[in-house]
């Protein structure tokens, strides 16, 4: 099948175009090529490749032509450097998909796989011994300044035990990027029910590989601990680095994509967590890929991110059932690998 890759020139992207094309499919990437994102000649993956913004519709109606299903991975990702950005993101995002939806409500194209996030979540699962799942709200300034990162009960302020965030979970965006791919899950879901179309959002959580980013504003963890060991210098860990999350290797997000595009069937909206279903700490991620890289120890600082949550980990169980996939990188091969692979430079500036 012919299948639009958008945002198919990216870390994530690149690899779902290798996927599908492992999978006997006919990969098109489709991809603004953002400034941000692509400094320099960016590294195209081996596609027919169309320049275009998901926001222009001629652009996009032309490249739907012959277009069997999409997956859309094209969005502004991170945090954002500061409030400013927020038009960016939601204009990528969110306008991005609406035009992209609209035009395949026209061209009749019926199967959409979207990238979505763990961070839609906000705070993971946690339960409490007398109340228990509760949902603690953001943690308060005072509490990380004094060295307090474990949320507590909301009712009792009693210490949590926290574990695997299934899709049912209440959806909770703590900043401006988690509230424009929640947004993005809902018009997919509108737009399956509008048009008898087929949804899926995968809801990928901290992922990782050869060509992320490095130290850019926008980069996961992983890539700013392996950046610091390129410089010589050691990983700098914050809170106390037990920060528990799901690393989940890149190509087993890319698999995730191919398997959703055959496995789709029905009509509708589905989500699906896209984890490895083996939380680690923040920590241990540094203190592996050190390990891995023969540099320094990585130093736990206290400092701290109001926007961070505590743990975020995921229950994968559904996409294993449903989509006959399941994440085949361990931790251990996929943090080797990461210490040696190339990755994206930064943007300058
Ligand atoms: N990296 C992660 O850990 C992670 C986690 C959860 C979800 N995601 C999602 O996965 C997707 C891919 O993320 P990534 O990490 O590969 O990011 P990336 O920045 O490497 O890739 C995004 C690509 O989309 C393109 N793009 C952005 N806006 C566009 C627009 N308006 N029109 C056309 N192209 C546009 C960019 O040029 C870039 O090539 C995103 O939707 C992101 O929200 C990523
Ligand atoms: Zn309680």
């Amino acid at each position: 099948m012919r299948v639009l890759v958008t945002g198919g020139a990216g870390f994530i992207g690149s690899h779902v175009v290798t996927a599908l094309t492992a999978a006997g499919h006919e990969p098109v990437v489709f991809d603004a090529l953002l400034p941000a994102v692509h400094p320099g000649e960016p590294v195209l993956p081996d596609a027919e490749f169309v320049k275009g913004d998901v926001r222009d519709a001629a652009a996009v109606a032309g490249a739907l032509r012959g277009v069997g299903a999409v997956c859309h991975q094209a969005a502004m990702v991170g945090l954002g450097a500061d409030f400013g950005d927020v038009p960016g993101y939601v204009s990528c995002n969110d306008l991005g998909t609406a035009v992209l939806l609209a035009e395949m409500a026209r061209a009749g194209v019926t199967l959409l796989v979207q990238a979505g996030s763990m961070v839609v979540y906000g705070e993971g699962r946690y339960t409490c011994a007398v109340h228990g799942v509760v949902r603690p709200g953001p943690r308060a300034v005072a509490d990380l300044a004094a060295g307090r990162f474990e949320p507590c009960c909301p009712r009792c302020g009693a210490g949590l035990v926290s574990g695997l965030v299934s899709e049912d979970a209440p959806a909770d965006p703590r900043n401006v990027y988690a509230t424009t791919k929640l947004a993005q899950e809902h018009l997919a879901a509108s737009w399956a029910r509008a048009t008898g179309g087929r949804a899926v959002s995968l809801r990928y959580h901290n992922v990782y590989g050869p060509g992320m980013p490095s130290d850019t504003p926008y980069a996961g963890v992983a890539s700013f601990f392996r950046s610091a060991l390129e410089r010589g210098q050691a990983p700098t860990v914050f809170e106390d680095g037990g920060q528990r999350r799901d690393f989940v290797h890149v190509g087993d997000v890319a698999r995730a994509n191919a398997a959703a595009l055959t496995a789709a069937g029905g009509e509708g909206h589905t989500a699906y967590n896209v984890g490895s279903g083996e939380p680690h700490t923040v920590g241990e991620m540094a203190a592996a890929l050190a390990g891995a890289f023969g540099g320094p120890a990585p130093v736990v600082t206290g400092e701290y991110r109001l926007g961070d949550v505590r743990h975020i980990t995921a229950d994968s169980s559904r996409a294993r059932e449903a989509l006959g996939w399941k994440p085949e990188v361990e931790f251990a091969d996929g943090v080797a690998e990461f210490a040696r692979a190339p990755l994206r430079s930064p943007a300058a500036g």
